[in-house]
């Protein structure tokens, strides 16, 4: 632990260091820029086709056209990934989310689409199942109810394997299956996607923060009052973020995800301190709501409270946060 006893006052005035703009930018620990920011999306089937998300203020869903032109603004603002998160057809839906293998799905032709238009910016995948399933689970449920592990894992891996062909840069896990990590880098590697990279959602907490997102990619009907915790972590626990995250380190994870995000600034930072590998906070759904429904009632100013929010996770230990404001934030930065 550092020694910060090293003056007293009056000799020591912390208050000179923040006298003026120019001395607190000189001595400023932490800077935000859009490189830090990464922009989800929600996509839909159809054309020139904008969808606003009803309790997710400010965020719509848009059709691939509508992806590919806020791929090129953000890639032009200096945002360096996007990650896509697809609406499925209710009719395609079913318990095993086979539609998530299909190499011709919604999420692969999106890939395909950003990639032909703005090779420059990176494409990140969600791997995960709730999307494609007619209970909105992540994974596979048996009879007795259970998501089944070893089984989902056999479809995520099929998943990222479509995701990969497709073109993206990097497959994004968020299922919390136990040992996914090595089986789809195993998978990825026989196919020859070395460089198709793994960035794990190692520490994802089941979480109330996630409602405006279910209902983005409209798996919360299919959900109804389930919940998921038997697979995401239980939010009581800081040790067992970091058994998850070793886990996933040593199975072959490029960067790893903490989720939800300013509610967990404590793991970033312990995370940070324990693994030196790119840590990224994802401000989920829920949390950019409250920010937007606060600001409308009077109770900060929106962009000031916002861009605070997002270097606050720099500080803590993220080297990258994922954000359905990250356009606004870049245009402000
Ligand atoms: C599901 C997934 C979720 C989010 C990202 N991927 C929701 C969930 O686990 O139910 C939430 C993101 C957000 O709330 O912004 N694989």
């Amino acid at each position: 632990m550092t020694n910060f006893s090293v003056g007293k006052f009056p000799a020591t005035r912390l208050r000179r260091n923040r006298q003026a703009p120019w001395i607190r930018n000189l001595t400023a620990q932490t800077i935000l820029t859009p490189h830090d920011l990464i922009l989800p999306m929600f996509v839909i089937e159809g054309k020139k086709k904008e969808e606003k998300v009803a309790s997710l203020p400010d965020v719509s869903r848009f059709s691939i056209d509508g992806i590919v032109k806020k791929a090129k603004e953000a890639q032009k603002l200096g945002i360096p990934a996007l990650m896509l998160f697809p609406v499925i057809d209710q009719k395609l839906k079913d318990n095993g989310g086979k539609e998530a293998k299909n190499s011709k799905n919604l999420m692969c032709r999106t890939i395909k689409a950003i990639k032909d238009a703005v090779p420059e910016i990176g494409v990140i995948t969600d791997v995960a199942l709730d999307p494609y399933t007619s209970h909105g689970h992540d994974g596979i449920v048996n009879k007795q109810g259970e998501i089944e592990n070893d089984a989902t894992i056999e479809i995520l891996c099929q998943q990222a394997l479509a995701q990969a062909a497709a073109g993206c840069d990097i497959v994004s896990p968020s299922d919390m299956m136990d040992g996914r990590i090595s089986v789809i880098r195993d998978a990825l590697d026989d196919q020859g996607f070395i460089n198709v990279g793994l960035t794990s959602y190692a520490a994802k907490y089941a979480s109330s923060f996630y409602g405006p997102f279910r209902d983005a990619v409209g798996s919360a009907n299919n959900l109804k009052k389930a919940d998921k915790k038997t697979y995401q972590m239980d939010f009581r626990n800081s040790d067992e973020a970091m058994r998850e995250i070793q886990m996933d380190v040593e199975e072959g994870a490029d960067m790893i995800i903490v989720k939800p995000g300013m509610p967990y600034l404590d793991i970033v930072s312990r995370a940070s301190q324990n693994f030196k590998l790119p840590i990224i906070s994802y401000q989920v759904s829920g949390e950019y709501a409250m920010l937007k429904h606060a600001a409308k009632q009077g109770a900060f100013d929106f962009d000031t409270a916002f861009l605070e929010s997002l270097t606050c996770f720099k500080r803590a230990g993220a080297s990258a946060v994922i954000s359905y404001g990250a356009i606004e934030a870049a245009k402000k930065l």
